[in-house]
């Protein structure tokens, strides 16, 4: 039954993404078990700077993060919201474990499989280590998570994922996590910052295709959940970037005109030649623009941890 509910959601989008003048499809829906094994090759090509910086300051801020998290003998909670393989958090996991900080660390992913590789990569690696994991998506599961426990609770949204939503989402996201924050919670939020172009450009369309086959694997699960019939080699992956703006958008391209049938929505859908599906935003920030955020939305940055480029910033957020 859930399923059913899921698939009919993911039809719904489709159909309105793909009945759109100017036709998109969600992010989100990049993470079946498929997507989120690309977006760890992703995450490990040397392009991908992105992982890199914010494994730098883990690496190299880990103790102070024990410090700024740690509350007297208080446990909390590590909510990660987000957490794919988890493999960044692993430095901040073992250093907790390793200063016997008394923690729980909750792992909130939209994959099934990426949560049950993590609990057996933990349990494996780390088996003193409390650990609880929940899948589904983190609007519903932030709400969830409180109900839960009244312990405190130190959030984690990493990798720049607020990059990937558009204005209205990131202001839903804001708005509710700030809600339901408690004056001893804290929020630790990974903020891209705007770099030039050469640079983000190779991040998003790489030498390698692993941001392509990332892309072209959403039309995949089209196809096999929706009954569809994309031809995936008639579709090229466009990556653009703007300076000014810091907006970097992916795009997949119509290489000819064509019609493609989905067969669960009953629906032909038209392509023209060159016709783009606009398929992901991956905003770039800069110091101003987190600090408005911040304050618009009732939390003041403790701190703001950044890399050695200042390419990257995780911002540590309370309420005010
Ligand atoms: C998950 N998110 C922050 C990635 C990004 O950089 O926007 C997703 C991604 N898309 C293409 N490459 C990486």
């Amino acid at each position: 039954m859930e399923q059913l509910t899921k698939i009919s959601t993911f039809a719904q989008d489709t159909l309105k993404g793909l009945s759109a003048d100017q036709k998109f499809l969600l992010p989100k829906y990049f993470y079946d078990d498929k997507g989120s094994k690309i977006f760890q090759d992703i995450m490990q090509m040397p392009e991908y700077y992105l992982t890199d910086c914010e494994f730098e300051i883990f690496t190299q801020y880990k103790s102070e993060m024990k410090d700024q998290f740690v509350n007297g003998n208080t446990p909390f909670e590590l909510v990660e919201l987000g957490s794919g393989d988890g493999l960044k958090t692993k430095i901040l996991l073992n250093h907790f474990v390793e200063h016997q900080v008394d923690f729980k660390y909750v792992a909130v992913d939209i994959s099934r499989q990426a949560n049950e590789n993590l609990d057996k990569k933990l349990k494996a690696e780390l088996p003193g280590l409390k650990t609880k994991f929940k899948t589904g998506d983190y609007f519903k599961m932030m709400n969830e998570l409180n109900h839960d426990s009244d312990n405190n609770k130190i959030f984690l949204f990493l990798g720049s994922n607020i990059g990937n939503f558009g204005e209205k989402e990131r202001h839903q996201f804001l708005n509710q996590i700030s809600g339901l924050i408690q004056p001893n919670d804290k929020l630790l939020i990974g903020f891209d910052l705007k770099k030039p172009k050469g640079i983000i450009l190779k991040a998003y369309d790489d030498p390698h295709g692993h941001t392509r086959a990332f892309n072209l694997n959403h039309l995949e699960r089209i196809n096999k959940e929706l009954n569809a019939d994309f031809n995936i080699g008639t579709f090229r992956h466009v990556a653009q970037y703007n300076e000014q703006s810091g907006e970097a958008k992916s795009f997949l391209v119509s290489t000819k005109e064509q019609s493609v049938y989905i067969g669960a929505l009953e629906k032909n859908i038209h392509f023209q030649k060159d016709e783009a599906i606009y398929m992901e935003l991956s905003q770039k920030f800069d110091l101003d623009t987190i600090q408005f955020l911040a304050q618009k939305y009732g939390f003041k940055i403790e701190k703001n941890f950044t890399d050695g480029h200042n390419y990257f910033v995780d911002s540590l957020w309370v309420k005010k």
